[in-house]
């Protein structure tokens, strides 16, 4: 038996509390009517992770956070902890995304110290690897993904890789399905070399322009076990054609 799918939704810096509300209800009647063959995921901006949780909760829709902090608790203002997103309701929580390396300055090593909390608070953290334009172009995607996921990831690492070349990140391009299934090839046999039976199974999503129109070839490719979604999951309709294609 395969992995089954897991599409998340990265709804980023967007939305009010109302609007987050509908675009949740309307991705819970849209999985009902019409059950996915994959796991379904949104992450809200923090002040609406709550409310979506409590309207979720059971509803066959995960919520996450985009980011935690690596501190337990402590001074550090404006910050949330890994253990404040599970006590709302998170399952999961996105780290290591790209906006948050080049916005925060978010280096490997950080990204470690806030999976191991995750890990610690019981979410499942999605971690964010991918290269540049001028990596890809300099042919050095690979090499920059392997040390991504050597540096980023913790001993003992239990959760969900997601594969996000940053320069098809809200621009409507894609690798081609052959460089897909290369690098998530290559990010496999990375998990698998060190985590072995534990690392074969580990979800391995691509995200970066997905939409209804490319995800299903995307899907199809060997070690693509779902998709992070970034525009796409802010319209329902898209979020939820994109999960009937896996
Ligand atoms: O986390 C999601 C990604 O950054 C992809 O965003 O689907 O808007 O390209 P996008």
């Amino acid at each position: 038996p395969g992995i089954r799918p897991l599409i998340a939704g990265n709804w980023k810096m967007h939305g009010t509390l109302r609007e987050a509300a509908a675009l949740a209800e309307a991705v819970r009647a849209g999985a009902a009517a019409s059950p996915p063959a994959a796991d379904l995921l949104v992450c809200p901006p923090f002040p609406h992770i709550h409310v979506l949780a409590v309207a979720l909760l059971g509803q066959g829709v995960a919520v996450g956070g985009q980011d935690c902090h690596a501190a337990a608790k402590g001074a550090h203002t404006g910050d949330v902890s890994a253990a404040m997103l599970r006590d709302i309701g998170a399952s999961h929580v996105i780290l290591g995304h790209s906006e948050r390396r080049a916005d925060h300055g978010e280096a490997d090593a950080d990204v470690r110290a806030k999976v191991a909390a995750a890990l610690a608070a019981g979410l499942v953290p999605v971690v964010c690897v991918g290269e540049t334009e001028a990596q890809r172009l300099g042919g050095e995607a690979e090499a920059v993904v392997r040390r991504q996921l050597a540096e980023s990831l913790p001993d003992g690492f239990a959760g969900i890789i997601a594969y996000e070349p940053v320069w098809a990140i809200g621009t409507g391009r894609t690798p081609t399905e052959g460089d897909i299934a290369a690098i998530h090839g290559t990010i496999r046999d990375s998990l698998a070399a060190r985590f072995g039976a534990a690392g074969q199974g580990m979800r391995i999503l691509y995200g970066g322009s997905m939409k209804p129109g490319n995800a299903k070839a995307i899907l199809a490719l060997a070690n693509v076990d779902g998709g992070l979604v970034g525009g796409a999951s802010l319209v329902a309709a898209d979020f939820l054609a994109i999960a009937a294609s896996a």
